[in-house]
């Protein structure tokens, strides 16, 4: 098996004995016999591949008292149960009036949409919700209302909450309990809010790093993905069978997204699982059977694909294999509005996904017009009565078992507003712990480490004193963005628990983002890397985390060139080809987002005050290291297994090592690509876009390089200056002469229809010049040349500095654009004599500034 396949087969042999040890049936299941679901028939082997699992018993009271609730039910209660709205949109008044079923609140929304909101306004929704939920004065049952909230690296959507490591360092912890004690502690704290279910655990087994979600996954091998998922969702829910099962300490759990979400084509978000039933089963289903055993009471569908047909309307997916086969009893929720991609769908419309098995909408926004398009279907039998007695039965079924019906007002249950339980002491030296554990040494020539806290210490780079670039994605946020240290109150930057180990033993710590210092430093530790993102927002082209020239490189050199010996803390979401940046180190640590608690970093950089070392790197890669910007997808297992450090490795302190110079040659052809979200950048269109000029929208021309290739044209185009050299298009367009800026995508139309109702933006950072004398508008247009233009002349008028001008992507859905093909993701014209100067276009979040849409 692997192990004799693959080097290194002491540190991997350990690594999985470690994780599998204590969790008996993790291993793939066994083919069975009979008819497979995709009838493909190029599809590897005959043989169905989905494991059988027999069902534990029903409770035959939890079942009484559902189906006499049912059966008193008018069938818009039914209709409502289905139905989760969300935090932004929804009032208690909806909730009364739709009978809802549950509510969420989606990354960064919070109460009143104050990103510090206390826990005392969490109860205080929480209350005011399932008041509404069992008001009877209208007739109609009491049935308690379910709040979700995607707690999926601790609590994260909340002011003051631990943050634990994302599951990308989880994974590399090897250490299944560890798993149960994080999933105890998110229970409680998500308690404390008033909360009953979390959007947690992802089960993804990721297999092309280039996924912007790569870091929501524990691993690329399916084992580790199987033997957490029982761990996480026992820690959340308690043990099946024991009396703390979904007691007053637990809450609800959700596995996701099934099914293949970690398996697209590309990596790219929401994309495609093009793989053979097999590898579906083998690959990205390893976590379901675990989950099921596990008994997760809700499993959230896939944005995703499979073969070409979107998992919320898969009817074998949804039904055959989770519920027939797997004997899945609770409730498959849909992901943020995915129904709506389901072909002949809209948002507020889809007996589709319904019929296929999905039995509760997530429906932020429009969920009044799905209410009724809801009923109607019912009434004319599109949807059959039975198939939503179904879907009530299961989500009434999971509220029961959950203790909805006797737990009271959320304020009146044992861990509700409790301060001292948000944030405790002992969930963040959980935390602490978890760091350490998911840390990996990649390089330690001399060695380096560890340092003695008796050193001058310089500690520099842009992620040392940034909580939120530590804890990443899905923090405070939706994106992890425009968060600063002040948003996290009880909380360790890594810089600050460097500080505290250094000058507890009386050595001393010079903190420079940019790694000047005053007196020469000993040792320096540059803290670098990926800035925060989220789901679609970090798909990326490639691996390359930053170019020849990049900052953080040239940091790393500077200080190399000084002699001054460097310990690397690389921040990322994923593995990345960093192979300067390593060679510009003599240490290099893989710490991921490692969240709130940045002393568990210190922790294994320093001996202690008496020169004892309590720690060592126990972290192992749980994800493949690319050898090249190239080298994705890379997996253990592959036939040409090649990557730069293997899945498993990860030195120790007590290992001498040396690693070698690496090459530096990035493996990329044509540059660094595009960044799936970025068109433009330094003044010149990225790799896949073309910029173009002219007067006919179908008939531009491209402009390459920068020189001025356009002369007698309006606009014309030319190199200008923003903060360096060249870094900006100056457009120019001439009196009296209309005409188009435009930039292509080269590679075939962008799908933007799930940007669009997502509150982005399209972002431009220009600098007004000279006019405009008449309008200018910006638009997108499709591949079938139709265009939406807004007019962003008020804009305009505002100044003539740099800003971002940002337009909402909704604005050009609305002004008749097909956003699922936009083959111009931006155009500017105007008639008349201006001259704007641009710098960047890309897709900006709401958390990055408000957008702008004319009324129209
Ligand atoms: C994500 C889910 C998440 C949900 C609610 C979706 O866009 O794909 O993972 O649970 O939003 O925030
Ligand atoms: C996310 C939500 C988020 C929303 C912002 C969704 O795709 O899943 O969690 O709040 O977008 O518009």
């Amino acid at each position: 098996m692997l192990i004799e396949k693959f080097g290194r087969a002491s540190a991997l042999g350990v690594f999985l004995a470690l994780l599998l040890g204590s969790c008996g049936d993790t291993a793939p299941p066994d083919a069975l016999e009979s008819g497979a679901l995709s009838g493909d028939a190029t599809a590897q082997s005959t043989a169905d591949p989905w494991p059988r699992i027999d069902p534990a018993p029903l409770d035959p009271e939890v079942e009484a008292f559902v189906a006499d609730l049912l059966s008193r039910m008018t069938l818009e209660e039914r209709v409502g149960q289905v139905i989760q709205a969300e935090l932004r949109s929804v009032t208690p008044e909806d909730i009364r009036r739709y009978h809802l079923g549950s509510v969420l609140n989606g990354g960064g929304s919070t109460p009143d949409n104050d990103k510090h909101a206390s826990l005392e306004d969490w109860v205080e929704f929480a209350d005011a919700f399932y008041d509404a939920s069992m008001d009877t004065s209208d007739g109609k049952l009491a049935i308690p209302i379910l709040w979700g909230s995607d707690a999926v690296h601790g609590h994260s959507n909340v002011y003051g909450a631990t943050i634990f490591p994302h599951n990308i360092g989880l994974g590399a912890a090897n250490d299944v309990e560890l798993l149960r004690e994080i999933g105890a502690a998110t229970a409680i704290e998500m308690l404390a809010t008033g909360l009953d279910w979390t959007f947690a655990p992802t089960l993804a087994v990721v297999r092309d790093d280039r996924w912007g979600r790569t870091y929501e996954g524990y691993s690329e091998d399916p084992r580790i993905v199987a033997a957490y998922a029982t761990a996480i969702i026992e820690g959340l829910q308690g043990v099946p069978g024991t009396p703390e099962h979904l007691g007053e300490d637990k809450i609800l759990a959700t596995a996701k997204h099934y099914l293949g979400d970690g398996g697209t084509d590309g990596g790219r978000d929401q994309g495609n699982n093009i793989d053979h039933e097999e590898d579906l089963v083998r690959i990205h289903n390893a976590g379901y059977p675990s989950a099921i055993k596990a008994g997760v009471r809700s499993v959230m569908a896939s944005f995703s694909s499979w073969q070409g047909q979107k998992v919320h309307g898969h009817r074998d997916l949804l039904t055959t294999a989770l519920k027939d086969y797997m004997g899945f009893d609770g409730f498959v929720v849909g992901d943020w509005n995915a129904h709506g991609q389901v072909e002949s769908c809209a948002n507020d419309n889809c007996a589709p996904a319904f019929n296929a098995g999905m039995d509760m909408f997530m429906v932020p926004e429009d969920f009044r017009g799905l209410y009724d398009n809801l009923l109607a279907q019912v009434q004319e039998a599109t949807i059959s009565q039975a198939r939503l007695d179904d879907a009530v039965t299961r989500i009434l079924r999971v509220k029961k078992q959950a203790g909805l019906f006797e737990g009271g007002r959320p304020s009146s249950r044992p861990h509700a507003g409790k301060q001292e339980e948000l944030g405790s002491a002992a969930h963040r030296e959980l935390a602490r712990r978890a760091v350490r554990q998911s840390l990996v040494l990649l390089k330690n020539n001399g060695p380096l480490l560890p340092l003695t806290p008796f050193s001058r210490v310089l500690v520099a780079g842009d992620g040392a004193n940034d909580i939120g670039k530590q804890t990443g994605g899905w923090t405070l946020t939706w994106q992890g963005t425009g968060n600063s240290n002040e948003d996290f109150p009880g909380a360790t930057s890594i810089y600050a628990g460097i500080r505290n180990a250094v000058e507890a033993a009386g050595g001393t710590v010079e903190l420079d983002v940019g790694g000047n210092y005053e007196q020469r430093p000993d040792v320096a530790i540059v803290v670098f890397g990926e800035d925060p993102y989220a789901e679609f927002q970090g798909d990326a082209p490639n691996m390359l985390y930053e170019d020849e020239d990049g900052p953080d490189l040239a940091l790393l050199r500077k200080l190399k060139e000084n002699g001054i010996p460097v310990v690397s803390v690389f921040l990322s979401g994923r593995p990345m080809w960093i192979n300067p940046h390593l060679n510009a180190s003599e240490a290099f640590v893989a710490a991921w987002l490692p969240g709130s608690e940045g002393g568990g970093i210190a922790d294994l950089l320093f001996q202690q005050a008496d020169g004892s070392m309590p720690y060592d790197f126990t972290g192992r890669l749980g994800y493949s290291w690319p050898r090249t910007a190239d080298q994705t997808p890379v997996n253990v297992g592959d036939s040409d297994y090649d990557p730069l450090f293997e899945y498993g490795f990860g030195l120790t302190l007590a290992e001498s090592t040396e690693t070698s110079m690496l090459s530096e040659e990035t493996g990329l052809e044509g540059g660094a690509g595009a960044s799936g979200n970025a068109y433009f950048a330094n003044g010149r269109a990225l790799t896949g876009f073309s910029a173009m000029l002219g007067g006919d929208p179908e008939n531009l021309i491209i402009v390459q390089g920068l020189e001025i290739v356009s002369e007698g044209l309006s606009p014309s185009i030319m190199m200008a200056d923003r903060e360096v050299q060249g870094d900006s298009s100056l457009l120019q367009w001439r009196p009296g002469a209309p005409g188009y800026f435009a930039i292509r995508s080269d590679g075939g139309p962008l799908d933007l229809e799930r940007e669009s109702n997502g509150h982005l933006s399209l972002s431009l950072l220009m600098k007004p010049q000279r006019g405009p004398s008449k309008p200018v508008l910006a638009g997108m247009r499709d591949a079938n040349g139709n265009s939406a233009q807004v007019d962003i002349t008020p804009l305009l008028e505002d100044g003539d500095d740099w800003q971002h001008y940002r337009i909402a992507l909704r604005c050009f859905a609305e002004g008749g654009v097909n956003m699922k093909e936009i083959a111009v993701p931006l155009e500017l014209y105007t008639t008349d004599e201006a001259q704007l100067v641009l710098a960047e276009v890309r897709l900006a979040t709401a958390a990055e500034g408000d957008s702008y849409c004319p009324e129209q």
